[in-house]
């Protein structure tokens, strides 16, 4: 059955499966572009054995996210006591934040087969429908993307979360019918940069929905001295403090700073990672002290020299970096915002003071619009 093949694509291996889909072009060209970035907050084509390896493998190993930990773990004690699969759990968040590494973990947690596919793999109700029958009783089926998954089988979906049935299509025109299957009672976990782009009924459809957040300095410390352990580094608590400060709040960011800085250490310095050796390093890597990238710099570049600070369109500063929209909202703007360099207003985006500051310019003395246009 092809079909099931290709539903349960591996995402990770099977980057085809991702460009086969007319609506999703834009993906490889995102991840072609992103590559160069050393903090880029999109995986290199090439990271993901490394990734792989650097993995929290159980909650505790987990570094920040406390809320979201707390909660899950109740989540699942809960549904391991009444011997029930858990409710179907929504990861929304920025890329690199640790969504797949969690979705991986609530399977270790309960113990149970993990699946893993991605939205833009499946194509076809069919697809859909051959990998839910298949799985087994309380397996964790983890859809990457969900928010760019077809339609049709989005609608498949529904049913399957909700009554762990669907209903297969056979034949074609008049004489066709539909057969209901029941499904093995699952786990559904669906990540998401994008929770807005969600549609109601299948927001809904989610009993336990978690917001990941930037890491903080700490937290990101603890990434480094943990993958530092693990990939045999010696590194300084300053150190340490130096690739988190610069890492953009992104554990995905930080380990690859580690893996740059570490290079570095080994050919210019004695292989201990200090704070000095880290600013060398990633002095030769272009990473600034806040670890802006190439596509967050041209974009506030954009927003304060093009459109003087704005308010401006975001297709319009998606045409000016040369980007699609999705990407300029989705990998740059959150932490453009987060940091507080820009916000999102009803009018468009502005350039916070800090931006011109970090840029080397004079903010205008009267901010773009006054501070009304904040208040909405
Ligand atoms: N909370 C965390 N603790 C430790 N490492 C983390 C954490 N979150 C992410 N990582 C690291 O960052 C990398 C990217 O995480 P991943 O789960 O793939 O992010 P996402 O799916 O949100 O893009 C992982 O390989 C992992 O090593
Ligand atoms: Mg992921």
């Amino acid at each position: 059955m092809t079909g099931e093949n290709q539903a349960r694509a591996d995402v990770q291996a099977s980057p085809e499966g991702v460009q086969a889909s007319p609506d999703v072009e834009a993906s490889p060209d995102v991840e072609a572009s992103s590559v160069r970035d050393v903090v880029s907050p999109l995986p290199a084509l090439d990271e993901t054995d490394i990734e792989a390896s650097l993995r929290p493998k159980r909650l505790i190993e987990f570094v920040g996210q406390a809320k979201v930990r707390e909660q899950l773990q109740v989540v699942l004690e809960s549904a391991m006591r009444r011997n029930r699969p858990p409710d179907h759990v929504l990861l929304s968040g920025p890329p690199g934040l640790g969504k797949t590494s969690l979705a991986m973990i609530i399977a270790a947690e309960l113990g149970a087969p993990f699946r893993l596919t991605s939205g833009p793999a499946i194509e076809r109700a069919g697809d859909l429908a051959a990998l839910l029958t298949s799985l087994g009783d309380g397996e964790v089926l983890f859809i990457d993307e969900i928010h760019r998954i077809a339609r049709p089988a989005e609608e498949l979906l529904y049913m399957a979360m909700e009554d762990f049935r669907v209903d297969v299509i056979v034949g074609k025109g008049p004489g066709a019918t539909a057969i209901p299957l029941e499904l093995s009672p699952f786990t559904l976990i669906g990540a998401t940069t994008r929770a807005g782009l969600l549609t109601g009924p299948l927001r809904d459809r989610f009993g336990f929905t978690a917001h990941m957040d930037f890491y903080d300095v700490p937290e990101l410390e603890r990434v480094i001295t943990r993958s530092a352990q693990l990939l045999g580094v010696r590194l300084t608590d300053e150190g340490a403090a130096e690739i988190a400060s610069r890492s953009r709040g992104t554990p995905r960011i930080a380990n690859r700073l580690l893996r740059r800085v570490r290079d570095f250490a080994e050919v210019r310095a004695d292989g201990v990672v200090t704070a000095p050796v880290a600013q060398d390093a990633l002095a030769v890597y272009d990473v600034d002290e806040m670890g802006l990238d190439r596509l967050d710099k041209a974009v506030l570049d954009a927003l304060v020299r093009r459109f003087g600070g704005g308010p401006v369109g975001v297709s319009t500063l998606a045409v000016a970096v040369g980007e699609e929209i999705e990407t300029v909202e989705e990998v740059a703007e959150p932490f453009l915002v987060r940091a507080g360099l820009l916000a999102r207003t009803p009018r468009g985006r502005v350039a916070m003071p800090a931006a011109w500051h970090h840029l080397g310019l004079t903010p205008p003395s009267a901010a773009v619009g006054g501070p009304t246009l904040f208040d909405a």
